[in-house]
């Protein structure tokens, strides 16, 4: 199914009746290990995904399916305490609907986070990566349809979409926390099957250094109505067939918590700064 402005803008309605006057800035999207992040924002108003017209609800384990709106290291925040992934049976249009609709409320920062395998040999399990560019060849883009004017142009650029002016604040931020950050490219697959080990040499070949389920459809969407983004990969794993034993959710699950104290403090770091 295809949204409509309008159906945008009836969700962003909503939004404001119960936000009174407040205008979040930055949209924080957090993936595994860092929803807990939402429970710090300060004088905060929660707002279930299931209250908000056209929203859908998010099924994954561990996702709260809700909106933390308020303050955090002094920016006024929106963070989705639990996303939408394409594996759970949504459209990439579906995963990135509440991106469009925080730009309606005035946002024009996102800050999103997830957890990947490691397709990188260089890297180890635990290390933070930031993000400067994507590969996806599966499945229809999130703005495939009908182009929605309001929100940007049919055949949008995306040769910066991770913003450099961002990527350098969490250098810096990095530097400044004595915080390891690898860099790279992060690829799309739809799950919820890990990848083969041949999927994963060949993401390597085309130049991955991690391969996750998530954040492409976000920052697609995010790109093309003009947000600054930043993105960030917990490498929770190495990557199928680079070690020789089977993956399994508990293995990342068990990683995201582990490194949610020097994750969180990288974000709450760059949040701040930038
Ligand atoms: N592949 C895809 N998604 C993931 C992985 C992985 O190895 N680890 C955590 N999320």
């Amino acid at each position: 199914m295809s949204y409509t402005y309008s159906d945008y803008q009836e969700s962003a309605d909503y939004l404001r009746g119960v936000l009174g006057g407040f205008s979040p800035e930055v949209l924080l999207i957090l993936g595994s290990g860092l929803g807990f992040l939402g429970e710090t924002v300060e004088d905060p108003v929660f707002v279930d995904y299931g209250a908000i017209p056209h929203f859908k609800p998010s099924t994954a384990p561990d996702h709260k399916g809700r909106f933390v709106f308020g303050r955090l290291c002094g920016k006024r925040v929106a963070v989705m305490q639990g996303r939408m992934h394409c594996y759970e049976g949504y459209s990439m249009e579906d995963a990135a609907y509440g991106v469009r609709v925080l730009r309606l409320l005035g946002a024009d920062k996102l800050v999103v986070t997830n957890a990947a395998g490691a397709v990188n040999t260089d890297f180890s399990a635990g290390d933070l990566m930031l993000i400067t560019d994507h590969v996806k060849l599966f499945d229809f883009g999130p703005l495939r349809g009908e182009n929605l004017p309001e929100f940007g142009v049919r055949f949008p650029d995306v040769s910066t979409l991770y913003t450099p002016r961002l990527q350098q604040v969490a250098r810096e931020t990095a530097q400044s926390l004595g915080l390891t950050l690898r860099e790279g490219v992060y690829m799309y697959f739809p799950g919820p099957q890990f990848e083969t080990p041949a999927e994963v040499r060949a993401a390597r070949i085309l130049g991955a250094d991690a391969v996750g389920m998530s954040t492409v459809p976000e920052a697609i969407v995010a790109g093309h109505c003009g947000y600054e983004i930043l993105g960030v990969t917990l490498c929770a794993n190495m990557a199928a067939g680079v070690l020789p034993r089977p993956l399994s959710g508990e293995e990342v699950n068990e990683m995201a918590a582990a490194s949610a104290p020097h994750f969180s403090a990288l974000i709450l770091g760059c949040l701040e700064a930038m």
